[in-house]
């Protein structure tokens, strides 16, 4: 989004929660993109990642998530970023009953699904951070989980560590219906942005998406619609100018 100062994510609220009609109307034209993307597909779990770190996944996974909720339509949120939670700062809620407790067989799903965070929005937090998250979330418990989760709702976003960190979203992919990257303008390079397309496709095949985030646009005419875009899979040509940022 254009001003890092008035439109970043402060704990307890997202920006459309927080922000302006443009902001949420911006969020909005991604939701109708993805919906129209995912129109056709059996599964509906959506994995968030991004090349590198602080590309805008989590703000942008929360914020999607509310405005699919707004429509009626039923989303589980989770936050499958163990080394770097924050879903559960934006909806304040704890972290302490959440993923990885499932995953270790500490608790059940029903018992760290937080109902209801807004209305048709659950939310399962990261849990507390363990020692192992890479392993647990490539195992079968993980794969259950999500087989199970997604027959549950409607859609199913999680939220990931960068692919730049760590593969964890990667492992996610074969019981997702495909992956949305998150780009930032100014930050991510086409190169990076380029290698995370491959490393996606190379899995799943499945790109649903790139995101660009923080698009500084000038102020006149209808620059703050243009604040995000979405990109189809087969729209990529433009990345291939090398070393250049986005
Ligand atoms: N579109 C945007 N415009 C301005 N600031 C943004 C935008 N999206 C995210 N931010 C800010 O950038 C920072 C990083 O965002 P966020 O935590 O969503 O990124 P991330 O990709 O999830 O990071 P990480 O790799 O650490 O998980 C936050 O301070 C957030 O408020
Ligand atoms: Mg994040």
């Amino acid at each position: 989004m254009a001003d890092k100062k008035t439109s970043g994510v402060t704990e307890g609220s997202t920006h459309v929660q927080g922000g302006s009609f443009q902001i949420a109307e911006a969020y909005k034209m991604i939701r109708t993109n993805l919906l129209f993307t995912l129109a056709n597909t059996d599964k509906r779990t959506v994995v968030f990642s991004s090349a590198e770190p602080s590309a805008g996944k989590s703000t942008l996974c929360a914020n999607l998530a509310i405005v699919m909720a707004q429509m009626g339509i039923r989303v589980l949120l989770i936050d499958a970023d163990m080394r770097k939670p924050m879903q559960h700062r934006y909806f304040r809620q704890s972290k302490s009953m959440g993923l990885s407790k499932i995953l270790g067989g500490i608790n059940t799903a029903d018992e760290c699904i937080i109902r209801q965070v807004l209305p048709n929005l659950d939310l399962l937090p990261s849990g507390v951070v363990p020692p192992n998250p890479s392993e647990l979330l490539a195992s079968k418990r993980m794969k259950d989980l999500l087989r199970d989760l997604d027959g549950q709702y409607d859609y199913v976003f999680i939220d990931t560590p960068p692919l730049s960190v760590v593969a964890d979203a990667l492992m996610l992919l074969p019981e997702s219906a495909g992956a949305v990257l998150v780009a930032r303008q100014r930050q991510t390079t086409y190169d990076e942005l380029e290698e995370a397309i491959e490393e996606v496709e190379q899995i799943s095949n499945n790109l649903l998406g790139v995101v660009l985030m923080d698009v500084r646009v000038n102020k006149t005419g209808y620059s703050q619609y243009e604040k995000f875009r979405y990109y189809r899979s087969y729209n990529y040509e433009y990345v291939n100018r090398k070393n250049r940022r986005t």
